[in-house]
């Protein structure tokens, strides 16, 4: 029997999934809340019960990816490992390492002063999205269409203290339908995906009430999945494309800590217990 352990912060439908997968799978399964879980430098592994492998799901990406330096530092096997929480977690860092694989994404324009934005604007004009570098559910992301509303926007980030508010992450607006797509990889091999159809606004995130409908995995998809989870160093992600009119599919974004409540609604395959089966395979490795 092996043992599997969930590293949480809030418990969410996702956690509990695979908390019971494990069980039923006829494993055990720890939980440990992050919170309240303290870690020094004298610190070994069996201080702590951690099973054979970790999967770090909390749900403030600062603390998770915090908490998997610590579980690193014990020699403890964790998914997603440091590296890939590390550049999953920044657009910025993401959006880079996608383009250097050759994977197609939006063109994305960065500049490090509002000042510096605004002139790149007048170059390429609009229409735009701007993105904090990090966040999600779909929190900040803003079209920008016009200079009036850019100012406004680049005013208020002047002055906020957030360091991050100093990048300026600006991407094409991609001409697409009322949707996109969410393929969850797990060890670079998609498993399940669906469409978010949005149910008016612009973003299409299930935390902003978008609609799941199930999604028929290409061998397009399936190509571009697979390298994008490559791009970022493997392990259990979500992969979100959106269809271009011209460009035809493009990835927009891979999450780390991924949510499959939605998709797990509608599709066939038990995507907690293949999550749970690939944790303990990839210790036996
Ligand atoms: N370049 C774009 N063109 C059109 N829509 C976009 C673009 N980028 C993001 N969106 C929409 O906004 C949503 C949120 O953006 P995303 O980059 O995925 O940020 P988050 O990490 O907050 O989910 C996307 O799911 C999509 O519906
Ligand atoms: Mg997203």
């Amino acid at each position: 029997m092996s043992k599997v352990c969930i590293v949480f912060d809030r418990l969410r439908t996702e956690e509990k999934m695979l908390q019971k997968e494990a069980l039923d799978l006829g494993h055990d399964a720890v939980m440990l809340d992050a919170k309240i879980t303290q870690i020094n430098t004298d610190n070994r592994k069996d201080d702590f019960d951690l099973g054979d492998v970790v999967l770090e799901r909390c749900v403030s990406y600062f603390r998770g990816l915090h908490f998997t330096a610590s579980l690193e530092f014990l020699d403890v096997p964790v998914l997603n490992k440091f590296e890939v929480a590390n550049v999953c977690g920044n657009k910025m860092f993401m959006t880079l390492l996608l383009k250097k694989h050759n994977v197609p994404t939006p063109r994305t324009y960065f500049s490090f002063s509002s000042q510096s934005a605004l002139e790149n604007i007048e170059k390429v004009g609009y229409p735009l999205v701007i993105k904090p570098v990090i966040g999600s559910w779909g929190r900040g992301v803003m079209p920008l269409k016009d200079r009036d509303t850019t100012d406004a926007i680049f005013e208020i980030r002047e002055i906020t203290d957030s360091p991050h508010d100093r990048i300026y992450y600006l991407q094409e607006m991609i001409n697409r339908p009322p949707r996109d797509i969410r393929v969850i990889t797990i060890d670079d091999r998609p498993i399940a995906a669906m469409y978010r159809k949005s149910t008016g606004g612009f973003k299409t995130n299930i935390a902003l009430g978008a609609d799941p409908e199930l999604c028929e995995i290409t061998k397009e998809m399936e190509d571009m999945a697979a390298k994008a989870s490559q791009a970022m160093g493997g392990g259990i992600l979500g992969i979100d494309m959106m269809e271009d009119e011209k460009k035809g599919l493009v990835v927009h974004e891979v999450n780390n800590t991924v949510e499959f409540k939605g998709l797990a609604r509608v599709s066939k395959q038990n995507i907690p217990k293949e999550m749970i089966e690939f944790a303990l395979q990839y210790v036996r490795k």
